[in-house]
């Protein structure tokens, strides 16, 4: 640890004299350099959002390397899904993620699974639940998972049933988790206790039995929850990019995935000012 600081010094004050005689593109590329990710790669200069889709597996399970996943989750938050829960999800563009258009890497990522009960099954019912989960990034103090998890929730709430509750669990002692859902986010959390039971059922059965039964808090979108989560984004497409909360450098961020499923900017923005009725807002001009 201590190496690694020493050497960011360096490397700082390398970044330094390329400013110093003006040379910006070697000072950039040395302090992407010198501020690694979680798990000590280079930083990405841009990242671009997508929904998920089937070729985006392999590349979603480099996260999931034990060197990688073991770095920005040590203490083992993000609980395992059933593999065939996860790649369906994957599959039908139930994740969110940020990749770099230069070399394809994910670095952040959110998951929304669909959970139904047998009854509505077999009644052929839309899903009880749009469960978010799997929030995970190597970017540390990027804020990258606040817009990552808004779009994916918001995508979910775009394209689903109204009846559908879209929901989260976060263990209590999970501080940037709840960070991300209950502060930035603005997700209500829930008390009534059969919903809780409900969820805790229905959830946990996708859940693999070694991460079975935690206790979590349970957090659920609302209006006004909405309203927040498309102000944020909006906020990060008229930024652009990703701000780093020291002095690493800002990262192109291009959230153009958005307008492609039809939450343009004018939709947004009326979501943003609390217009949540879906066909009302289809009917809002479609333009970026
Ligand atoms: C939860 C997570 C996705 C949040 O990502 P993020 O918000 O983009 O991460 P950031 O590093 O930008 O953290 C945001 C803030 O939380 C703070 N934070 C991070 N860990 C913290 C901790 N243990 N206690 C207090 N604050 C903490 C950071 O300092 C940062 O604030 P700053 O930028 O002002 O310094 C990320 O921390 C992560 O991958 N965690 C491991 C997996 C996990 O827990 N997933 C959620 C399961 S429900």
């Amino acid at each position: 640890m201590a190496k690694h600081r020493a050497s960011t010094t360096w490397k700082e004050k390398l970044a330094n004299a390329f400013h110093k005689v003006g040379l910006y593109q070697m000072e950039n590329a040395v302090l992407r350099w010198a501020h690694r990710t979680i798990d000590g790669r280079p930083l990405p200069g841009a990242l671009t959002l997508a929904f998920t889709e089937a070729t985006h597996i392999p590349r979603i399970y480099r996260l999931f390397d034990r060197d990688i996943k073991s770095r920005i989750d040590p203490t083992n938050y993000v609980v395992k899904r059933e593999r065939n829960v996860f790649e369906d999800a994957i599959e039908r563009g139930g994740g969110a993620v940020l990749y770099d258009p230069k070399n394809g890497d994910v670095h952040s990522l959110t998951m929304a699974y669909h959970v139904k009960s047998m009854k509505s099954f077999l009644q052929d019912k839309p899903h009880e639940y749009t469960e978010i989960g799997t929030s995970l990034t190597r970017l540390a103090h990027y804020r990258s998972a606040p817009v990552v998890a808004a779009a994916i929730a918001l995508k979910e709430w775009w394209e689903g049933d109204n009846q559908t509750k879209i929901v989260t669990e976060i263990l209590p002692d999970n501080v940037p988790s709840l960070g991300v859902y209950k502060n930035k986010l603005g997700w209500q959390a829930v008390d009534d206790d059969k919903q809780i039971h409900d969820m805790h059922t229905l959830c946990n059965e996708s859940i693999s039995l070694e991460d079975k039964n935690r206790p979590t808090i349970w957090f659920e979108v609302n209006k006004a929850a909405l309203s927040t989560m498309a102000t944020l984004v909006l906020k990060y497409k008229d930024e652009g990019r990703l701000k780093h909360s020291g002095k690493a450098p800002d990262i192109a961020l291009d959230l153009g995935a958005l307008d492609d499923i039809g939450l343009t900017r004018k939709r947004l923005e009326a979501i943003a000012s609390g217009h949540t009725n879906k066909e009302l807002l289809s009917l809002v001009c479609r333009c970026a």
